[in-house]
């Protein structure tokens, strides 16, 4: 994939030594980017989307956080729940979900 239509980043408060610490990994962060990967996988759009685990975006407290682009929307206080509904709303048909902007 080299162009993908939507590219979404996801903290998991990774840092340069490699080791995962931090606010977003502590609630959860790790569960979803593979909820994300899930949600991508069953509704057959890997070729269309890339999903990117980042370090700290600098907004700990909304946590976990996901970044959508091109559009970059940000998202917070995610839960697998939230994924699966900006999967099927902002993915699948292209309307940013307000609710859960930041
Ligand atoms: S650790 Fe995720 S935004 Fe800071």
């Amino acid at each position: 994939m080299t162009n993908p239509k939507y590219h979404v980043f996801v903290c998991t408060s990774c840092r340069t030594n490699g080791v995962q610490k931090g606010f977003c990994f502590n609630k959860g962060s790790v569960d979803i980017v593979n909820k994300f990967m899930q949600e991508i996988e069953d509704r057959e759009l890997s070729g269309e989307v890339m999903i990117t685990n980042t370090g700290c975006f600098g907004i700990c407290s909304r946590g976990p956080i996901a970044v959508v682009y091109p559009q970059g929307v940000w998202y917070g206080d995610l839960t697998p729940e939230k994924v699966e509904e900006i999967v099927e709303r902002h993915i699948e048909n292209g309307e940013v979900v307000k609710e859960y902007q930041i």
